[in-house]
């Protein structure tokens, strides 16, 4: 068992490379199963999750190669149609979901155990099994396993009720090879999908208009391998943002779409920190600002992100006066607050609205990590505190920030990885 130990109270300076887009790379990872020719994935970030998929994609039986430390070479070519997923693997990760669509699309059929990942509250995947269906395919759930499977993937139109990352992945994979046109309107327009889109094209797939609300993909008969670098992590970028803020830092945060940023940075602005774009970083000069309280609404791209509303809800404690986050995208999204309470912080929550109540500072304590994000304003809240804050469950963080100690340290960060020994189990005291 791991934890982070932190000193807090010390200001973020210097730079800090940001590592390529987890929600990028695992879905371009799944698309790989589309052809039988090898994929090479450059600008892979090092974290769990990828590593996760990764080792799906080799345990049904393609050949997964680390050519370097960023980069990944699959070739899927010995994949069984009759392959299934089972629970032990796709519990790990909400991810594992995509390979519904992947071997849909490829091979027609697919058996996979239903995902893991974050737990939000109630994640449903109507949407997917939708688009599935409208593609001709048919679909149950049997024991927690999705099978799917069609005669043959005719292209159709397919209207999201709800704008959503997963099933727009999900409908592209199983798309781009089906016999005709299909149009994914109220599409998901994260910064992933596009890089998604990007990927599949450089297979030979004809995707038009990722980005926008309308996705039209026009299916061809077969993909074929290519060579592909992925877009940097948003949710990276904007996490190292608001760190270098909330410690009144001097940051240079660099390997950065400034396009991908900007609710990001409109809103540290809106709170009174100093954000000048480069072309390919964002500087944040914190160090002299007085964090004013703003409100801040979570919306899908191009809003303000949910997976930076914990992050945000950290500065917003150090802000005088009274913020509002509402929280539009996940039905419970703020088991965290419990944590900064500990911290000293004024939160209340009434389901998905949180009220914060600017205090005049965070003191250390024992915390843990309740999910990814979560997880990573922990540690902005022990970077921002002063004190000592030790934080239990890292595994959540490491699913998703590429050395995040390293790069903490090289800002100037005191924070350390340490082994904890295993808790003693609690024994019955025998009467003497
Ligand atoms: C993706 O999750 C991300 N995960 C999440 O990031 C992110 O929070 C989320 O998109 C929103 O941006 C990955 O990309 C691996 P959704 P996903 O489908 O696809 C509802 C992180 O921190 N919905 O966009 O599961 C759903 O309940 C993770 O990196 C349906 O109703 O999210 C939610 O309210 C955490 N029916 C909304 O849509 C469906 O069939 C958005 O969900 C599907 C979704």
């Amino acid at each position: 068992m791991e934890k982070f130990v932190i000193h807090g109270g010390k200001s973020l300076r210097g730079e800090v490379n940001i590592s390529g887009a987890k929600n990028a790379a695992v879905a371009i990872i799944a698309a790989a199963i589309l052809t039988d020719e090898t994929c090479r994935i450059e600008n892979i970030p090092n974290i769990s999750d990828v590593s996760i998929m990764a080792r799906i994609l080799s345990q049904i039986g393609a050949d997964v190669k680390m050519v370097n430390k960023d980069t990944l070479e699959i070739n899927a070519g010995k994949v069984s149609p009759m392959v299934t997923v089972p629970d032990e693997m796709t519990k790990q990760l909400r991810a594992s979901y995509y390979l519904i669509g992947a071997l849909l699309g490829r091979f027609k059929c697919a058996r996979v155990s239903m995902p893991g990942g974050c737990y939000f509250g109630v994640r449903p995947i109507d949407q997917h099994i939708k688009g599935f269906e409208l593609l001709g395919a048919d679909v149950n759930i049997e024991n927690a396993m999705v099978n799917a499977s069609a005669k043959r993937l005719t292209g159709c139109s397919v209207y999201m009720d709800v704008v959503t990352v997963g099933a727009t992945v999900n409908v592209m994979l199983a798309a781009v090879m089906a016999r005709g046109l299909t149009i994914i309107e109220n599409a998901a327009k994260e910064p992933h999908i596009v890089d998604l889109a990007n990927f599949l094209n450089s297979m030979g797939a004809d995707v038009r208009g990722a980005g926008t609300d309308v996705i039209k993909i026009r299916g061809v008969e077969k993909l074929h391998g290519c060579t592909y670098s992925i877009i940097p992590d948003q949710i990276e970028a904007g996490t190292y943002m608001v760190a270098a803020a909330a410690t009144h830092g001097d940051v240079y945060i660099r390997n950065v779409i400034p396009k991908h940023l900007e609710s990001i940075s409109a809103k540290l602005v809106e709170c009174g920190v100093n954000v000048e774009d480069g072309d390919d970083y964002i500087h944040i000069d914190a160090t002299k600002s007085k964090f004013v309280r703003c409100n801040v609404k979570t919306m899908p791209h191009p809003g303000f992100p949910t997976d930076m509303q914990p992050q945000m809800a950290v500065l917003l404690t150090l802000a005088s006066g009274t913020s509002i986050i509402s929280e539009s995208v996940w039905e419970n999204r703020f088991r965290y607050v419990e944590q900064l309470t500990r911290m000293g912080a004024t939160i209340q929550v009434d389901g998905k609205v949180a009220v914060i109540e600017g205090v005049k500072g965070l003191t250390g304590a024992p915390i843990k990590a309740d999910d990814l994000r979560a997880g990573a304003a922990m540690v902005i809240a022990g970077l921002v505190a002063s004190g000592v804050t030790e934080i239990d469950d890292i595994y959540h963080i490491e699913r998703g920030y590429e050395m995040m100690v390293e790069k903490l340290t090289a800002l100037g960060a005191d924070i350390a990885c340490v082994d904890v020994p295993a808790p003693v189990k609690a024994t019955a005291i025998t009467a003497g």
